[in-house]
């Protein structure tokens, strides 16, 4: 026979496109992408993510009508290509497109889908995560010449904790995404907490990103492969990269970015006292303290 090599470079005799066993669904900003790609340290998982230069495109399946539309077919067709399932080995494809987290229908469609299909969702301290997703706005704004409305956010935050009411925050697009436990009891509803939805501290993956791993190869049942000393800290970058025979491999300048938009002082803690509440009532969810 002849061998064919998948598209990580594995020798196999036959290929496949396999649908995902596991599925990334947010948040954004959070560290979705590192997470996916540091996952796939483990030879036994394959991503399905295609990266087209600086971008990534998601494949936005459960959450977009459209797409949806296309049916299974159409999002077979997406999936990587792997060697097929052999005695000794199988592999899970991942996918990851945080737009799920916010769905409405996502959660359903994907029980409906699959039954037994695992879930991880990571979060990271909600400020953090939303100056995250400011800066994100505002390099788009500027990208495509649009007023920059992001960059001037905190006038906007310090006008409603001076002057204002806090209700108008649940309003804004930045804070309501980072108020986890909301759409995650609509998740919960569906998928069992730690046997298939399992939550992964995002400041705890940035600080050790190898035990993060190490328990979501235990969540996926796969032989524990990633160690500590598949990264290597970059002091310019300020990030664990991977660490490569040929030296360090850093994810891209739009991963890790340098410079946030800017929040005063007083607009973070009172966004942090904003968010605690809502901090502890997902932890209570999730039974577990990220102690942020
Ligand atoms: P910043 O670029 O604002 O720092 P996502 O992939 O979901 O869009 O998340 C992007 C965020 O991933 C980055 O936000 C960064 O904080 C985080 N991240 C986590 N681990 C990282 C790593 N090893 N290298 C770069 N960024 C990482």
């Amino acid at each position: 026979f002849s061998a064919y090599a998948d598209e990580s470079g594995s020798q196999c005799k036959y290929l496949e496109r396999k649908l995902p066993g596991a599925v990334i669904i947010g948040v954004k900003k959070s560290g979705t992408y590192a997470l996916l790609r540091y996952l796939s340290l483990n030879e036994r998982v394959r991503p399905a993510l295609k990266e087209n230069g600086c971008n990534l495109n998601e494949i936005h399946f459960f959450d977009s009508d459209l797409n949806y539309s296309f049916g299974l077919e159409w999002y077979k067709k997406q999936m990587p290509l792997v060697c097929k399932k052999t005695e000794e080995k199988d592999y899970v494809v991942i996918e990851k497109t945080p737009g799920y987290f916010r769905s409405e229908k996502a959660p359903e469609r994907i029980k409906k889908f699959d039954q037994n299909m695992k879930v991880i969702l990571i979060v990271r301290n909600p400020v953090k995560r939303l100056q995250s997703e400011l800066t994100h706005c505002d390099h788009r704004q500027k990208k495509l010449g649009l007023n920059r409305k992001c960059l001037k956010m905190n006038d906007f935050f310090e006008n409603v904790f001076l002057n204002g009411n806090q209700s108008d925050l649940f309003g804004n697009k930045f804070v309501r995404n980072s108020l986890y436990y909301l759409d995650l009891k609509k998740w919960l509803r569906l998928f069992k907490i730690n046997e298939s939805l399992h939550v992964v501290d995002g400041d705890s993956f940035i600080q050790r990103p190898w035990l993060e791993l190490s328990k979501i190869e235990i969540f996926l049942n796969l032989p524990n492969k990633i160690q500590r000393d598949n990264f290597i800290y970059d002091e310019k970058k300020n990030f664990y990269c991977l660490n490569e025979t040929d030296g360090q491999n850093c994810l891209g300048k739009n991963k890790g970015r340098k410079e946030h938009v800017y929040l005063s002082q007083f607009v973070k803690s009172k966004l942090e006292i904003f968010f605690n509440k809502w901090n502890f009532l997902l932890f209570d969810l999730i039974g577990k303290n990220f102690n942020w």
